[in-house]
Parts: C-alpha cells; sequence; structure tokens
C-alpha cells in the first residue's frame, strides 16, 4: 500500500480527489451501477427526463444517466469538486455528448432554477455534508411536482461485517466513520433521508435495504481493497490510526483473501425513493 502522503484541500471531500481517488470511483460505479439503475427504474427516470446528479463526481453515473435520458433529454451534474467537474465535462466533450452539463456547487447551496428536474439522484453524498437537510430542500425545490428524489447511502455504516471476524476491522472502520464525522459528514445518514424528504414536501414512496455480499475473488471484493489501498494511508496521516494498526488491518485482511470462506457484508445502505408533492 502506498505511503504517499496527501495534500488535502479543505473544500475538497475527505476522501480527496486525486487520481487513485479518480479511479477508485470509476471502479465503484462499474461495481454498484446495476443497483442504480434499478434504483432509476423505481424512481420512474427515462428517456426525454431532465435529471440532476446531485455530488456527481467526475461522472460516471452522469453518463449512465445521460444515455437513459436519451437526445432529448438532459442531465446536470454538480460537484464542489472543480477537478471532478472539469473531468467530467471534458469527458463528455471528447464523446460528443451535449445534453449534459456539470457545474461546480455546494450541494447544501443548490442554486438551480425551481421546477425544472423530473428526477434527481444522490450516491454517497449526503454522508459526507454537514447538512443534508440543506441539500434535500434544495433538491425538492429544483423538482417538478411529481419528480423524484432517488437517494442511495449508507444508513449504518459501521454495521458492515468481516467473516471470520477481528477487532482491527472494527477499529478501522471505526476511524474510517471518525474522519467523516470530523468533517462534517455523518456514516449513518441513511437513517434520517426519509423523515428529511417527508419535511421537505416529498412523499416517501419506497425505501429499500441494500446490502451485498462479496467473497475473496469476486469483483465486489475490489471495493473494499481499493478503499482501503487508498484510504489506509490517510487515516494514518489523520492520527486516525497507528502504522502498527495499519500493519494489523494489512495482515488480517491477507488472510481474509487467502481463506475461500471469508466474505464481507457490506456497510448497511438504504435506498428512498420520493415524490415532489
Ligand atoms: C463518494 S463520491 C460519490 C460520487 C458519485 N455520486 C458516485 O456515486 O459516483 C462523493 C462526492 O460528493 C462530493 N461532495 C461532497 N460534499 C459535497 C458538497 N458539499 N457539495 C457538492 N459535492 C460534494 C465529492 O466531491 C464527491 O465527488
Amino acid at each position: 500500500m502506498s505511503g504517499e502522503e496527501k495534500v488535502m484541500d479543505e473544500q475538497e471531500y475527505v476522501l480527496g480527489t486525486d487520481d487513485d481517488e479518480l479511479t477508485r470511483l470509476g471502479l465503484q460505479h462499474e461495481l454498484w451501477r446495476e443497483v442504480a439503475l434499478q434504483g432509476w427504474e423505481r424512481g420512474g427516470f427515462r428517456a426525454g427526463h431532465a435529471l440532476l446528479d446531485v455530488g456527481c463526481g467526475p461522472g460516471y453515473a452522469t453518463f449512465d444517466m445521460t444515455r437513459l435520458v436519451g437526445d432529448e433529454g438532459r442531465v446536470v451534474g454538480v460537484d464542489v469538486s472543480q477537478r471532478f467537474v472539469n473531468h467530467l465535462n471534458a469527458q463528455m466533450e471528447a464523446r460528443g455528448l451535449r445534453n449534459v452539463t456539470a457545474r461546480m456547487m455546494n450541494v447544501e447551496e443548490l442554486d438551480l432554477p425551481v421546477s425544472d428536474f423530473d428526477g434527481a439522484f444522490a450516491r454517497w453524498v449526503l454522508c459526507f455534508v454537514s447538512s443534508p437537510a440543506a441539500v434535500v430542500e434544495g433538491v425538492a425545490r429544483s423538482l417538478k411536482r411529481g419528480g423524484t428524489f432517488v437517494v442511495q447511502d449508507y444508513c449504518h455504516y459501521e454495521g458492515v461485517t468481516i467473516g471470520p471476524r477481528d477487532g482491527i476491522f472494527g477499529r478501522v472502520f471505526g476511524a474510517v466513520a471518525e474522519t467523516w464525522r470530523a468533517r462534517g459528514g455523518d456514516p449513518n445518514v441513511g437513517s434520517v433521508v426519509p423523515s428529511l424528504m417527508e419535511r421537505c414536501g416529498l412523499e416517501v414512496k419506497e425505501i429499500n435495504a441494500i446490502s451485498r455480499v462479496a467473497r475473496p475473488g469476486t469483483s465486489l471484493w475490489q471495493w473494499p481493497e481499493t478503499f482501503f489501498k487508498n484510504y489506509l494511508p490517510t487515516l494514518v496521516d489523520l492520527g486516525s490510526i497507528t502504522e502498527v494498526e495499519k500493519k494489523a488491518f494489512e495482515n488480517a485482511w491477507q488472510e481474509r483473501i487467502s481463506d475461500p470462506g471469508s466474505f464481507i457484508i457490506t456497510p448497511p445502505m438504504v435506498e428512498v425513493v420520493g415524490i415532489k408533492r
């Protein structure tokens, strides 16, 4: 695992925006694309729609949303990272896509036309913001009546299970959650999203549990693997874990890789589908 020091800008979200994170988000989307597509289906997203990707990152889901809405629709992605927004715009230009734009914007202060979108999607974004209520309120304002907001986010991050168990896993997942909280985030935000939606004029149509099992050698196993490859050095730099704990985690992880009986149940997530009244 790389020991390179990563310089973090205050504006940047806690996982950073460097090349490693850009690549990790791409892989993450590959591994979670089907789950996103199912959410969009339940949200009624379809050809011709105007969709908003809230905290779009480098635009991996945004690109799939443009395919879904087709030439008659349009997609707007917003993210606080100028680097991710530039990446998205460059990719879309290279692909000759004209119906998608990315804008640098804090999702807690959404500055978008009122009643403009048929649907909005926020995946793994609310867990990083200080005021998820402000985000839900802003999204609700930007949706047309009958428009849907689909959220996929953690509701109990530290509820991850790695079998066989080892205390070091709980210690490190706890440290990850703490670093998010230290920057204003909430790794259990999914537990309040339905209430926030109801308070902001969105009727909660569905609440679905999202949980998957990864085993060593499966593609989904790469998800925690790449996450920890990128983030363990940061946890040490931040003083959240010691070098000794990092080594203990790496050793326990290697043991799990060589045990075909190992498994991970991904951190519990919730999918919430709300409709603007
Ligand atoms: C884990 S990434 C998820 C990206 C994308 N939603 C996806 O699922 O691939 C979290 C994203 O939220 C963005 N973000 C975090 N806080 C934000 C804020 N206050 N305003 C806008 N974007 C924010 C980050 O810059 C990052 O791109």
